[in-house]
């Protein structure tokens, strides 16, 4: 069989939609049980055979993605992951194996949906299949757990709890499509700092296990938005709303209109907003365009699968 010259990979971006955070260990890592989405948003990853040694990334943005801050250097976690393939080949292999690496995003950049972990999941399928590795399920997502938290999720997609750092996952059982509308606000929130300024206000109290909740698992199974919109939850929420204040007015704005309910992804900025149905959402992305403190307003749906090869060039 003759190996492709380049393979197209598409990965979802994420909603959290309970995300509970415990103490940091002493690593510094944050526990969680955190319930994932996989939402219609996709980035798309070109890996192209090159000579050998090389990783190359070229970045692109569609639907108005701003994509200046990303990387173009070995930094960029598409990068990493190539690398980190490449290291773990067969050394009479591993001597052979270049690639460019062409990110074409549509996920908000820095924006708490996992743009960066679903290009880096695209990066590992893809590599794999360009190279030829066969490597198992286990192995890349052994491979995604390093580069990561939200890394594994993104390769497999769907509805699923996490634990862990985010990166031990379950299946979770759901009922139907969700309808959403993604308030990308402005200014970027670095994960890190967000994680930090939780810590910084929760100093001095007692913070529980974290857990999912039983009723968002049960909106979840029903295919109930009130029942869910009235449970979203993300323990991050107050702490990206804290660095940057604009942004409870904006959830505040957002939680006045007659939806289910609204919340933070992941680390911030982005607002997740989930809607009645279809139509409420469609209606939603017309009511919300111009929001003060908002720079796009996009629409998804999920639960999408997770990385998927759509291309093939040989
Ligand atoms: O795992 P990932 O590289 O996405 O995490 C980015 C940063 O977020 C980490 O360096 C850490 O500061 C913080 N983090 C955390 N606890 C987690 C996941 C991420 O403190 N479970």
């Amino acid at each position: 069989m003759r190996s492709p010259t380049s393979v197209t990979v598409r990965a979802p971006a994420k909603i959290n939609l309970e995300l509970s955070v415990g103490r940091p260990a002493p690593d510094g890592y944050h526990p969680l049980a955190t319930v994932f989405l996989a939402v219609s948003l996709h980035d798309e990853v070109t890996a192209t055979a090159a000579p050998p040694g090389v990783v190359e990334v070229l970045v692109t943005g569609a639907g108005g993605v701003d994509v200046t801050s990303v990387p173009r250097d070995a930094s960029n976690l598409a990068a990493r992951a190539a690398r980190l393939l490449m290291d773990h080949a067969e050394p009479a292999e591993a001597g052979g194996l270049g690639v460019r690496l062409h990110i074409d995003k549509r996920i908000p950049v820095a924006g708490g949906m996992a743009g960066g972990s679903a290009d880096a999941a695209a990066a590992l399928v893809a590599c794999d299949a360009l190279w030829g590795l066969r490597l198992s399920r286990a192995e890349i997502h052994a491979a995604a757990a390093r580069l990561g938290s939200d890394v594994p999720f993104a390769l497999v997609g769907g509805t699923a709890v996490g634990t862990g750092r985010g990166d031990r996952l379950t299946p979770a059982l759901a009922h139907g499509q969700w309808h959403w509308v993604l308030l990308v606000a402005d200014g970027r929130l670095a994960t890190p700092a967000v994680y930090a300024e939780l810590d910084r206000l929760r100093e001095g109290r007692d913070v529980p296990r974290p857990r999912v909740s039983d009723r968002v698992m049960a909106a979840l199974r029903a295919g109930d938005p009130a029942g869910l919109g009235a449970v979203l939850r993300n323990d991050l929420q107050v702490a990206a709303v804290s660095l940057r204040p604009a942004l409870g007015r904006v959830l505040d704005q957002v939680l006045d209109l007659q939806v289910p309910g609204a919340v933070v992804s992941g680390s911030g900025p982005t607002v997740a907003v989930l809607a009645e149905d279809p139509d409420q959402a469609d209606e939603l992305v017309v009511a919300l365009d111009g929001l003060e403190g908002v720079r796009a307003v996009l629409r998804a749906d999920g639960p999408v699968p997770g990385c998927r090869v759509v291309d093939v060039a040989e």
